[in-house]
């Protein structure tokens, strides 16, 4: 076994206030791309690009051109959780882990048995009428073509944070509480690029913090332990 592996073994042996804070890499190994490395999201080419397409103004005009994407581009359809999901939801089981904080919308945390969720960016598992806000099953979106609508007339709309909307403030400050009483963090699966989710990090106090990602991000500098390791086959380790 590795040095590094071995380290974060013996982090994790010694806390029981972890908490986990992770993005699209997390779900890779499951068979999602994530949007920033080459075979990403963001490196293919479309009539707009993806950040317009997830955007708030862009979903109101062109509904169908967003359906277009979401039913090509963020399908979920068959995806199970990896062992990096796996391990996670066993630590919280075991006591040792209160929370994961995911970027991801894919639900993939609470199908390996993960209770403490919290959501920054939605989820493609929930949807709502953004007419008449009522909840919908995410079901209705499965519409072959066109747009799904609601018994009002409105656009159904995924329950999922566009670019140019507002993150959830009770998840926020759910997620700001258990960063800052959080006895180690473990960083994975995360360019850090998007705000203000990547922002809520800096409230981690503590002297374990750990970053799991195949590539460098911005808080390089101020990790205890960076672990350069597919996530899953990390956490298969631990
Ligand atoms: P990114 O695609 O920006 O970053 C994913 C990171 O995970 C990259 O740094 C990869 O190197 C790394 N990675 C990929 N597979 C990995 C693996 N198996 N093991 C370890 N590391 C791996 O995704 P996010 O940071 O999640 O927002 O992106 C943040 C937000 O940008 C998303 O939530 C989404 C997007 O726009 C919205 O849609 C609002």
């Amino acid at each position: 076994m590795n040095e590094n592996i071995q380290k974060l073994r013996e982090m994790v042996r010694g806390s029981d206030n972890i908490v986990f804070f992770g993005g699209a890499g997390v779900s890779t190994e499951s068979g999602i791309p994530d949007f920033r490395s080459v075979d990403g999201l963001y490196n293919q080419t479309y009539a707009f690009p993806p950040e317009t397409i997830l955007s708030h103004s862009f979903f109101e005009k062109n509904p169908e051109e967003y359906y277009r994407f979401h039913h090509d581009k963020l399908s979920i359809a068959g995806a199970k959780p990896n062992a990096a999901h796996i391990r996670l939801a066993q630590l919280e089981a075991e006591g040792k882990l209160r929370a994961v904080i995911t970027q991801n919308i894919d639900g993939l945390h609470q199908a390996a048995g993960s209770k403490n969720v919290l959501e920054l960016h939605g989820s493609l598992l929930r949807a709502y009428c953004s007419r008449c806000g009522k909840s919908v099953s995410a079901e209705c979106m499965n519409v072959s073509e066109g747009v799904p609508r609601c018994d009002c007339g409105g656009v159904i709309r995924p329950d999922i944070v566009l670019y140019e909307e507002a993150l959830d403030d009770d998840t926020v400050s759910g997620a700001i509480h258990f960063i800052r009483n959080a006895d180690m963090l473990i960083i994975g699966g995360t360019s850090l690029a998007v705000y203000p989710a990547a922002g809520l990090i800096n409230y981690y106090r503590g002297h374990k913090l750990v970053l799991i990602n195949r590539t460098e991000t911005g808080a390089d500098a101020m990790a205890d332990l960076i672990i350069r390791d597919k996530i899953g086959e990390v956490f298969s380790q631990i």
